[in-house]
């Protein structure tokens, strides 16, 4: 503890107080001490009253002996002082004043002094007659009530920062200094107040709640950590508050932006130029596929991508190269010239299309489907450029009396050849009557499919054989046909049985 006292002057004054109207303590007082005072009876002569010099007390005054012989005179009065040698008239000790006896033997007390008592630091005087007022062997420290600065912080640190230095107050008996009050001491450091609390001259440089030092310059960047220096991103610099607490915005720092082929930079900062984003047709320098044709037709026959270079920028593609486009259809080549999936459909040299099939028929016009003539299929080949064979078509040919049929496709069957049942008579039984004279029909006979049964004895028809018989009936209507046998079968069947009915 430090402690500045400030004695009142007017303390010290007291001790220099001159004794007034007063010897110096030794004058005529003779009297050295009062134990030697005079007893009664012995007549001699009386003690002078009056202190002694160096008496511990002042001894009273002997009673006069009787009968002795007067010292005083009666009602003379002399100043006395029976404090220790030295201090009457010093301080608070003053002499008093001793009259003398009726019967002048002696002089009595001595009245209204002041003897040193035990110093009072409570009040200014010099209690104990020592020269000295309140003096510090006494206890003394202060005058009561007296007000001092005081502070218990380190040297320097008073009135700096958030200290302050405080006041003490003196204790009621003079002798102490009460506690330091109102004093504010330094403190740990902290962000949590805004003022210097170590008093050091700087606030909140550390402690708790500080991020940082007030006032200082760092730098910053909120971008992702991957994409500073990259491109246009760079840092800022943020400035720690006043507090301590945290640092202010960044400033003057570049975030990364959507990349864009407007500008010529790096726009995102990820290390790549133009890679996407607005204005961006492709990647800056690249090689990459192109095709102007159709949709749909790319890959298709022969059409096929080609290859084209992105200008530096990424905002357009160079002229697209050795892409293959949709041609004219033609079967003078072997492929899909036009890209639609169909190789040699039309276009030049192309007579039908590929591997499709058509009827052919190449005899007379009017004989197919006459007689055994008929039509054939022919097949398109590969290329669509010409047709196969016609493969099954019948032609006409030489009609031949040996089969029944219209060889030559004019649509008479066995023209002028011998009449036989074979070829002309019996296919117009087998048609016409076949369902009642084939086999075991109702008929009995088998005139539509034996040429023997024609032979045979007619019961319906005496004289006749059963195939002249059948001309008869026919004629008759007792054996119409079904259907009816019509006028030129008939003369068919006649002819034959003028030639005899050869078989
Ligand atoms: C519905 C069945 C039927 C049909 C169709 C039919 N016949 Fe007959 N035919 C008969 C019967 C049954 C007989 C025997 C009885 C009779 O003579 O009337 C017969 C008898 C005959 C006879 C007589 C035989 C004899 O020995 O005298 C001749 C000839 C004959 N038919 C020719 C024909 C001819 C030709 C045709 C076709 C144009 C024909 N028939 C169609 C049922 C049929």
């Amino acid at each position: 503890m430090i402690k500045k006292t400030f004695f009142s002057a007017s303390l010290l004054f007291a001790a220099f107080v001159l004794p007034i109207g007063c010897d110096d303590g030794q004058g005529t007082s003779t009297g050295e001490t009062t134990t030697t005072s005079a007893t009664g009876g012995s007549g001699g002569t009386g003690a002078t009253g009056g202190g002694g010099t160096g008496g511990s007390t002042g001894g009273t005054a002997g009673t006069g002996g009787t009968g002795g012989t007067p010292v005083c005179e009666q009602g003379s009065q002399q100043s006395c002082y029976e404090g220790p040698a030295g201090t009457a008239e010093i301080g608070i000790c003053k002499s008093g004043v001793a009259t003398c006896l009726e019967d002048g033997s002696g002089y009595g007390p001595c009245e209204g002094q002041v003897l040193p008592a035990e110093e009072n630091c409570t009040t200014l005087e010099d209690d104990d007659c020592d020269g000295v007022a309140n003096e510090g062997d006494a206890g003394c420290v202060c005058n009561p009530g007296d007000q001092t600065d005081c502070y218990e912080g380190p040297d320097g640190t008073v009135g700096v920062g958030l200290c302050v230095g405080g006041k003490s107050t003196c204790a009621a008996d003079g002798k102490s200094w009460g506690a330091c009050e109102g004093q504010v001491l330094p403190a740990d450091e902290t962000c949590l107040t805004a003022g210097d609390d170590d008093c050091d001259g700087e606030p909140n440089e550390g402690g708790a709640g500080c991020t940082c030092v007030p006032g200082s310059m760092s730098t910053c960047y909120s971008g992702p950590p991957a994409t500073l220096g990259k491109g246009l991103c760079t840092s800022g610099m943020q400035m720690c508050n006043d507090q301590g607490t945290g640092f202010g915005p960044c400033m003057g720092e570049i975030l990364p932006e959507a990349e864009t082929c407007l500008t010529a930079v790096d726009d995102d900062c990820d290390g790549q130029v133009n890679e996407s984003g607005m204005g961006c047709v492709c990647s800056p320098n690249a090689t990459v596929n192109c095709y102007t044709g159709p949709q749909g037709t790319q890959g298709v026959g022969i059409c096929k991508a080609g290859t084209a270079l992105c200008n530096d920028q990424g905002t357009q593609l160079g002229t697209c190269m050795n892409q293959v486009l949709p041609g004219v259809e033609t079967c003078n080549t072997t492929v899909d010239d036009d890209c639609d999936g169909q190789v040699n459909e039309s276009g030049a040299g192309c007579v039908c299309l590929p591997n499709s099939t058509a009827a052919c028929y190449s005899g007379p016009m009017g004989t197919s489907g006459v007689g055994i003539c008929k039509s054939g299929i022919q097949t398109c080949n590969a290329q669509g450029t010409a047709y196969g064979a016609c493969i099954g078509e019948v032609l006409p040919a030489t009609e031949t009396c040996a089969s029944p049929g219209d060889e030559n496709c004019n649509g008479q069957s066995n023209e002028g050849c011998p009449v036989t049942y074979t070829n002309d008579v019996k296919p117009i039984f087998a048609a016409k009557c076949g369902g009642c004279h084939t086999g075991g029909g109702s008929g009995g006979h088998n005139i539509g499919l034996n040429y023997a049964d024609t032979q045979l004895a007619s019961y319906y028809c005496p004289g006749l054989t059963k195939g002249q018989c059948a001309l008869v009936r026919i004629q008759n209507g007792s054996m119409p046909g079904s259907p009816p046998v019509t006028v030129a079968e008939q003369a068919i069947i006649q002819a034959w049985i003028n030639a005899g009915m050869p078989q």
